[in-house]
C-alpha cells in the first residue's frame, strides 16, 4: 500500500523518497531539509515518536533503521530512501504487545511515557546489536535515551526481563 504524495507537482524543490514504515510503503516528494522525525510525525501522522530537543540529545526520536537504532531527528528523510522503518507504532507483532513493551508494564518503566517510545525501540536495537552482557552494559549502551523522570532502573530491569525471554 502506498501513500499519495506529499506533492502533486514536480518542484524542482522536492525530491521523491520512497521507503517503507511499519511495513507499509510510502512513496512522497519532500523537501530534501525535512528530517525523518519530521517525515514520521508530519507527513505520516505517527506521532508515536517523540521530538525532545531535535538536536541528538535526548533519544526521544529512537526509531529503527534496517533494524538498527537511529535519532531520527538527525536523519535526513532522503537518507533513508529505500530503507525499512520501524517506529513504536509498528513495534508489536501480530496484535500482540512487543516483549519490551509488556516488559516496561511489568517493570512500571515510565512516569510521563515522553520518552518511553525512544526507549523502547533503543531497547529493541540495543538487543538485536548483542553487546550488552551486565547491567552496566544496558546503562551504557542506553545512555543516550534520557529521561527527565528518573526511570532508570526500571528500564534496566524491563530490558534485562527481556533479554531474559530472548
Ligand atoms: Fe532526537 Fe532529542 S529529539 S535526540
Ligand atoms: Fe518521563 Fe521518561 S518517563 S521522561
Amino acid at each position: 500500500m502506498s501513500s499519495t504524495h506529499s506533492s502533486s507537482g514536480s518542484s524542482a524543490e522536492t525530491v521523491p523518497v520512497s521507503l517503507t514504515v511499519n511495513e507499509t510503503h510510502h512513496a512522497l516528494a519532500l523537501d530534501p531539509r525535512t528530517t525523518l522525525l519530521d517525515l514520521l510525525r508530519e507527513h505520516l501522522d505517527l506521532t508515536g515518536t517523540k521530538k525532545g530537543c531535535d538536536q541528538g540529545q535526548c533519544g526521544a526520536c529512537t526509531v529503527l533503521i534496517d533494524g538498527r537504532r537511529i535519532n531520527s531527528c538527525l536523519t535526513l528523510a532522503v537518507m533513508c530512501d529505500g530503507a525499512q522503518i520501524t517506529t513504536i507504532e509498528g513495534i508489536a507483532v501480530s496484535g500482540a504487545l512487543h516483549p519490551l513493551q509488556q516488559a516496561f508494564i511489568d517493570h512500571d518503566a515510565f512516569q510521563c511515557g515522553y520518552c518511553t517510545p525512544g526507549q523502547i525501540c533503543s531497547a529493541a536495537g540495543l538487543i538485536a546489536e548483542g553487546k550488552a552482557k551486565t547491567t552496566e552494559d544496558i546503562r551504557e549502551l542506553m545512555s543516550g535515551n534520557i529521561c527527565r523522570c528518573g526511570a532508570y532502573g526500571n528500564i534496566v530491569a524491563a530490558i534485562q526481563q527481556t533479554m531474559g525471554q530472548s
